[in-house]
């Protein structure tokens, strides 16, 4: 099939590089020029697992092709993605600010018969929103489809969950426009969720606020058994034993972030408002995810004694392992409250360290996992990359001025790491 996909980011490219790879004639479409030339010669502008392997086998074959105009691809597709981000806002709902001005030209440029699917994360309502304004363009309303079709991809896995997806969600009014888009997906063998418009894109929204809320009630368990002396990581594994339960997303540590939850969960909450109806359960979430990371450095601080004068190990700066993204990561939080009691830090992320420098340029960015305990009064292990997981820890505690690591992420078996000479600290277990 001849598809759009407006929108490079992850959701975007990801979306269309494997519809290329299945065979489909895909026009990416991105207004940054610049993005623009580096795809097309095959550079990706993200970090992510196989992502420049599938760009260079689908641009050398034809399947997969770039351009700066969104006329060009809908004037030679028979479906379009949106696929642009939707920020938060200042107060944490979706900006749609780039979703409406490429519905608009979407709108401008139909002179077929077009299916329009929504991929970007939106509120309830926004598929109404899209058909007004492609209505608004002069299309007659029998030459186009408005689709909510949600993305489940995470970073980090983005192309292996985009070709092996739990389910693929259709919101759409008429069941033609569902059948194009069985058809586009087949080769997925997935199951298929055909729904309305707004019932679709509560999904997304649902779905996201759900797996934030089952980390944030294992973080708060996690604080529970701090405080009894018991062992969050046995605790979280007789949970999620249960099968209605599930051992997923019920991983302690210093909470969520990255680029979804944090504002499909505020957006879920801003939607609920809007309905009159305050959901204060996506509220407490919301708290116990801010809460988890402070509390963690309030533990640091009191074991050391204040970060002031001290020179404080980071191991990963990303959000989450194997990405480069590092929105909303909880290295921000961290670097930010050391830096500002007048602590010194040194980290290491083996792709987000030129990122994290834009945001705070004194703290110090080394090459090496083992440079970050050289001389440090306490290392804080952030981010669970794989390279982390097997370090020499005994190597890691010998360059150390005062060996102390706080594990964020429960990475280490705690009688390993001490007989490697860590004192040793981590989340869910009292010091
Ligand atoms: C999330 C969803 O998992 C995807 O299904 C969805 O498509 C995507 O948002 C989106 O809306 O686009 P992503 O943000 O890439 O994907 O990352 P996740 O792997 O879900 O992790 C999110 C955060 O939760 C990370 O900060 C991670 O460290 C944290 N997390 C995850 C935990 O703290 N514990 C866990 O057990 C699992």
């Amino acid at each position: 099939m001849k598809v759009a996909v407006v929108g490079t980011g992850y959701v975007g490219l990801v979306t269309g590089l494997v519809l290329a790879d299945l065979g489909n004639e895909v026009t990416c479409v991105d207004k940054d020029t610049k993005k623009v030339e580096s795809i097309r010669a095959g550079i990706a502008p993200i970090f992510e697992p196989g992502i420049e392997e599938m760009l260079k086998r689908t641009l050398k074959n034809g399947n997969f092709n770039i351009t700066d105009s969104i006329a060009d691809a809908v004037k030679k597709s028979e479906i379009v993605f949106i696929a642009v981000g939707t920020p938060p806002a200042t107060d944490g709902t979706p900006d749609l600010t780039a979703v409406r001005a490429v519905a608009k030209d979407i709108g401008k440029a139909i002179d077929k018969p077009t299916i329009v699917i929504n991929k970007s994360t939106v509120p309830v309502g926004s598929g109404d929103m899209v058909e007004q304004i492609i209505k608004d363009q002069g299309v007659a309303s029998d030459l186009f489809d408005v689709v909510s079709n949600p993305e489940f991809l995470r970073e980090g896995s983005a192309i292996s969950d985009t070709l092996n997806p739990d389910r693929i969600v259709i919101g759409t009014r008429r069941p033609e426009a569902a059948e194009k888009l069985k058809e586009l997906y087949a080769p997925l063998q997935s199951e298929f969720i055909v729904t309305d418009l707004n019932s679709a894109e509560l999904i997304k929204y649902g779905g996201n606020s759900f797996l934030a809320l089952k980390i944030s009630f294992i973080n708060a368990m996690s604080r529970v058994c701090e405080l009894c002396n018991a062992n969050i990581g046995d605790v979280a594994r007789g949970i999620g034993a249960d099968q209605r339960i599930g051992p997923q997303f019920l991983y302690a540590g210093l909470g969520w972030g990255g680029s979804c939850f944090p504002k499909d969960v505020q957006g879920m909450v801003a939607t609920a408002q809007g309905l009159d109806y305050d959901f204060g359960l996506l509220k407490e979430v919301i708290k116990i995810n801010e809460d988890q990371t402070n509390h963690f450095l309030d533990r640091i601080e009191h074991r050391i004694g204040g970060f002031e004068g001290k020179t404080v190990g980071l191991l990963g700066l990303a959000f989450k392992p194997n990405t480069d993204d590092i929105r909303d990561a909880k290295a921000l939080v961290i670097i930010d409250r050391i830096l500002k009691a007048g602590g010194r830090v040194q980290a290491y992320d083996p792709v987000a360290s030129h990122l994290v420098e834009d945001h705070f340029p004194a703290a110090i960015y080394v090459n090496s996992a083992y440079d970050v305990s050289k001389g440090a009064d306490v290392v804080i292990l952030v981010t669970e990359w794989n390279e982390f997981r097997q370090i020499d820890l005994a190597r890691l505690a010998g360059t150390a001025k005062e060996a102390i690591l706080f594990d964020g992420r429960r990475v280490y078996a705690p009688e390993k790491a001490r007989a490697a000479g860590w004192e040793y600290h981590t989340i869910g277990i009292a010091s």
